[in-house]
């Protein structure tokens, strides 16, 4: 295991993901954890970027222990500024932050392979290295060498002369560094002498056998799926490791894709073999919303009715078992656990370091769910990022179709029908979006497009078919392309598949007379319009 220690940068969590990569696991905490309280002996230490000035009064710093754990540790941008502080160096305020790509010229210390060119061993001579900081290193500690530079940045890559302390001010962690992931794995292959033995296949037999043992030769565990891909293959992962003593429960709450209730009930029980109830509160909820046009409130009664309906199935299922035990079946024990999808990112957000008056944030989207069962979490995937998410579920034999399906908003067409939600506005939504989709995938589009719907707007504009008038509404399409939906660049079309989408749009969906496609990147849009 690689430790990072996370100092607040708006990157760390690409440091962590950079070193899965590299199938290695890497796990980041904040850096405010004490050495003693560490649960693991780490192979290496990474120190990553801050906000911070290490002179700022309130800065965060590391336990000095860290130095004497007798491990390697890379400092990146703060992580170097942190270590040479702490190491007897000096780090000086610079007027201007240096923000953008530069280029890194690399200093050759030693002949052959010594550890103080361990960064950079085969990586040449120059490379493009991505800068963001505004401090910077004026005076190495005792024992360092330079080992690489740049016009602007003298003290750009030092090493230790015999311990295994590396510092980069650079970001290798970021795709703009070109060779940055190489030279993070110099540092946790080379330097730590990790072994490449992160891989799901491993991982899939040891999170079953430890999903047996917390459930033990009874327990019962219920979760919420929403046919998308955490949830399907966190059910799928507890359907091999206790198979129906998970019991999968589908909320069709009224505003879902086309068919997407049948289509779940069809690959996640039929298919997957999925202890399944699905549930049709569609009623329930549309009453719910009539009126509604405020996002926030639209979130706000889905989140609450979604924890009805299931709280009352749950109870249901718990209430048919005790029953069927009366008849004199064999006692199937009771439902002890809640399966939540939870990924790391979000495990991350709630860790990671955001300054001195941070609060722990819990990030349970179903938290107080089922109080009165008293319930405790299970979480099979925690530790996975999205694409190990995706790696797993084709191991586990789930269809690629839905291995690569785009994320999906809890709240559904809800906050994608921008006035009030009908049932007649969720039919025409549903019709748009699907064939949006479909003509997607024909032209082959669908898997470099990170996230694409269509939006019905509640504006009504006049067109023409046949001889007569028409006042219709309009529908906008939306595609993106992003990396982790922080950012999002608008998705460039070949004009003739738009073209093909909004024939199709216009005459099948009654209701439709005018498509447009939205040009907007986030920021400052969002990728969702409301
Ligand atoms: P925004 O609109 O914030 O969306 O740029 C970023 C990503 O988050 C998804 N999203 C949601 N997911 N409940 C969810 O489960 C929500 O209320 C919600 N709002 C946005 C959005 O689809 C995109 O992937």
């Amino acid at each position: 295991t690689i430790l990072i220690l996370d100092f607040g940068s708006q990157y760390s969590h690409l440091i962590t993901r950079r070193c899965r990569e590299h199938n290695i696991y890497a796990e980041l905490q904040p850096c405010t954890l004490k050495i003693v309280d560490l649960h693991f002996k780490p192979k290496g230490i990474i120190l990553s970027g801050s906000p911070y000035s290490v002179y700022d009064k309130d800065s965060p710093h590391v336990d000095p222990a860290v130095f004497d754990l007798g491990v390697p540790i890379l400092g990146i941008c703060y992580g170097l500024q942190e270590m040479a502080w702490a190491l007897k160096g000096k780090v000086e305020r610079s007027e201007h932050r240096e923000y953008g790509f530069a280029q890194l010229q690399i200093n050759k210390i030693h002949e052959g392979d010594s550890p103080v060119n361990a960064l950079f061993q085969g990586l040449g001579e120059e490379m493009q290295v991505w800068m963001s900081h505004g401090d910077q290193l004026c005076e190495i500690p005792p024992d360092f060498h330079i080992i690489a530079h740049t016009k602007t940045a003298p003290f750009a890559a030092v090493a230790h002369n015999s311990k295994p302390f590396y510092g980069i001010q650079f970001h290798p962690e970021v795709t703009h560094s070109l060779r940055g992931k190489e030279v993070i794995g110099r540092f946790i292959l080379n330097v730590c002498g990790c072994r490449s033995n992160w891989t799901m296949e491993e991982f899939i037999g040891k999170e079953i056998a430890r999903i047996r043992e917390i459930c033990g030769p009874k327990g019962r565990v219920i979760g919420a799926v929403s046919g998308g891909v955490d949830s399907t293959v966190a059910a799928k992962l507890m359907h091999e490791a206790i198979g129906d003593r998970f019991h999968a429960i589908m909320v069709d709450n009224g505003v879902l894709r086309l068919n997407e209730a049948q289509q779940v009930h069809e690959m996640l029980n039929k298919n997957l073999g999925i202890n399944l109830t699905v549930v049709d509160a569609s009623d329930l909820f549309l009453s719910r919303l009539q009126d509604v046009e405020d996002p926030e409130k639209k979130r706000k009664i889905i989140g609450n009715t979604f924890i009805n309906v299931f709280e009352e199935e749950a109870t249901k299922i718990e209430a048919a078992a005790n029953e069927e035990e009366k008849q004199g079946a064999e006692a199937k024990g009771r439902i002890e656990w809640l399966l939540q999808g939870t990924l790391y990112p979000d495990v991350i957000e709630s860790i990671s370091f955001k300054g001195p008056s941070a609060t722990i944030k819990t990030h349970h989207n179903v938290g107080g769910l089922l109080k009165d069962m008293k319930l405790k979490l299970i979480e099979p995937l925690r530790e996975l990022f999205k694409d190990e998410v995706r790696a797993l579920g084709r191991l586990l034999s789930i269809p690629a179709p839905l291995v690569q399906r785009h994320p999906f908003p809890g709240p559904g067409l809800a906050i994608r029908i921008l006035g009030p939600v009908t049932r007649e506005q969720v039919r025409i939504l549903q019709q748009a979006d699907n064939i949006y989709i479909e003509e997607i995938r024909n032209a082959g589009l669908y898997n470099e497009i990170s996230q694409a719907f269509a939006v019905l707007l509640p504006v009504r504009a006049v067109g023409v078919m046949g001889d007569a008038r028409t006042y219709e509404q309009v529908i906008a399409l939306r595609a993106v392309q992003s990396e982790d939906f922080m950012t999002a660049d608008w998705y460039v079309f070949p004009a003739e598949v738009l073209r093909r989408i909004s024939s199709r749009i216009t005459n099948e969906v009654n209701g439709i007379n005018r498509v447009t496609y939205d040009i907007s990147s986030k920021p400052p849009a969002t990728v969702e319009w409301l």
